[in-house]
């Protein structure tokens, strides 16, 4: 439930900015991502993913379900409602706590994130208060950015409140979910019950969460609606730094894992002060994001707050025996949470580059491209005919495609193209854009002199002739 990011300096701003410029125009020019609702305008802090864009997401949910799920034996997976019943959010904290804190412009009644305002001001929020906030913005005469007075500095909650059934009144009152967590809390016992599970253990979920944020920004960055991948791992409480150790190495593995450069990942311990209310240690991956370093990935040690905070608004024994030890005790909890969009975003705009190149004539052009992991590209390999309008060479390249196709659908290696569209060279660009690792074309050389198709390399730009009979084991290599 932390709602704060981290506060150190980033890249310069007018480099970032441009570099999330031009990365939006090519989610939005190539079918990544576009703005949610747009032929209405618009709405602010959501997000549509295009095929493209589902395809990348798709590759790092499989990656993290297979590193901390299908890989392991101690965890169960749980796809829980996105509405609950609201007394999970009393219980949880979230209805007296979960709050940003706001200002208001007096003059034009927009509202801004009072840190967020002291942090552009250079000042460190770490560990202030509500009036530490009041009395700095006075200090330093701190206005909104249309250079109007703000008013005092008040708690926002951030959940988004909606009606159950037909009545509109306190007694329907819910909540759209703001973290998966509490999905998994709640379901606690009907694990304990159905598997028999010991300790250790965790409970396994991806799945949407909604956050009213007060200022969305930064692309997916900070979005209302957006997908979490948790993880709450139960132990017995003499366990937990030892667990807590290990999920922070499996963590940083899966960062590894789709494809993230590794000196732009930082570990930030959170000291206290600036830890959400339930946890006793809590460590943030952060990311050297085009706008600045924050927060990627959380990792709590939440102790035994939400069983317990549960156990006693439900009425419902949460506890666990330990059959061997003849000992009861409310387990403790690890929570390892990573943001599913925030990944989207870290692995673009870590792959996002440009170079120059030469084209067909010779001629040196700038060039963009998506330097993506194989892991996570959303295609692994385009295959081309060199000519569209040339049958055999079409049939060719259609037939080296299937073989490729069902060769690497067989093994899970990722997804194939075929594409004939405009000339070979704009190709190139269009796989290069979209992060495709390898363009196999066929010639004539294919046909005529049975030489085998080019495989050019994205980063590179390099052809390598490669034989029909050596092509799968060099695409999978
Ligand atoms: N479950 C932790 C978070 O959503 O921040």
């Amino acid at each position: 439930m932390n709602t704060k990011e981290g506060k150190k300096p980033g890249t310069a701003a007018g480099k970032g900015n441009d570099t999330m410029e031009s990365l939006i125009s090519l989610c939005k020019r190539r079918g990544f991502i576009f703005q949610g609702s747009e032929i209405y305008g618009g709405l602010a802090g959501t997000w549509d993913y295009g095929p493209l864009g589902v395809a990348l997401k798709n590759n790092i949910k499989k990656i993290w379900w297979k590193r901390f799920v299908d890989d392991r034996d101690d965890m169960y997976a749980v796809d829980a409602a996105l509405l609950m019943n609201p007394r999970t959010w009393e219980a949880s904290g979230h209805v007296a706590g979960f709050a940003d804190p706001l200002v208001e412009d007096i003059k034009t009644k927009k509202r801004y994130r009072a840190d967020h305002l002291l942090e552009s001001a250079g000042i460190d929020v770490k560990g202030m208060s509500l009036s530490d906030m009041n009395a700095k913005i006075k200090e330093k005469g701190i206005k909104s950015p249309d250079g109007n007075a703000i008013g005092d500095v008040r708690q926002f909650n951030m959940m988004f409140k909606t009606n159950i059934g037909a009545t509109e009144d306190a007694t329907s009152i819910s909540y759209l979910r703001p973290e998966t967590a509490q999905g998994m809390f709640v379901n606690f016992k009907n694990i304990l019950d159905t598997f028999h599970p010991k300790l250790p253990f965790g409970m396994a979920q991806i799945g949407k969460a909604f956050r009213n944020e007060i200022a969305p920004r930064d692309f997916l960055f900070r979005a209302r609606e957006f997908e979490q991948m948790e993880i709450e791992y139960f132990v017995n409480p003499k366990d937990w730094e030892k667990t807590f150790d290990h999920f922070r190495d499996e963590m940083k593995a899966f960062t590894r894992d789709v494809g993230l450069t590794q000196n732009k990942v930082y570990e930030l311990e959170i000291a206290e002060a600036d830890r959400a209310f339930y946890s006793k240690r809590t460590i943030d991956f952060e990311f050297e994001w085009p706008f600045g370093r924050k927060e990627l990935y959380g990792l709590a040690y939440r102790t035994d707050y939400d069983l317990k905070q549960h156990s006693e608004f439900s009425k419902v024994d949460l506890s666990y025996f330990d059959e061997e030890k003849k000992e009861r005790f409310i387990p403790h909890c690890i929570e390892p949470s990573f943001g599913l969009d925030r990944t989207v975003l870290a692995v673009l705009t870590d792959a996002y580059q440009e170079d120059t190149m030469k084209d067909e004539d010779g001629k040196e052009e700038k060039r963009v491209f998506l330097k993506l992991a194989p892991s996570v590209a959303p295609y692994r390999v385009a295959v081309f005919p060199l000519l569209k309008n040339k049958p055999v060479l079409v049939e060719k390249a259609k037939e080296i495609y299937d073989m490729i196709k069902k060769d690497f659908n067989s093994r899970n290696l990722g997804a194939v193209t075929f594409d004939d569209n405009g000339n070979i060279g704009k190709r190139y660009r269009r796989q290069d854009e979209i992060g495709t690792p390898y363009c196999v074309t066929v010639d004539f050389d294919t046909i005529e002199k049975g030489t085998g198709v080019t495989v050019r390399d994205r980063d590179s730009g390099k052809q390598e002739r490669i034989k029909i009979e050596e092509l799968i084991a060099y695409l999978s290599k």
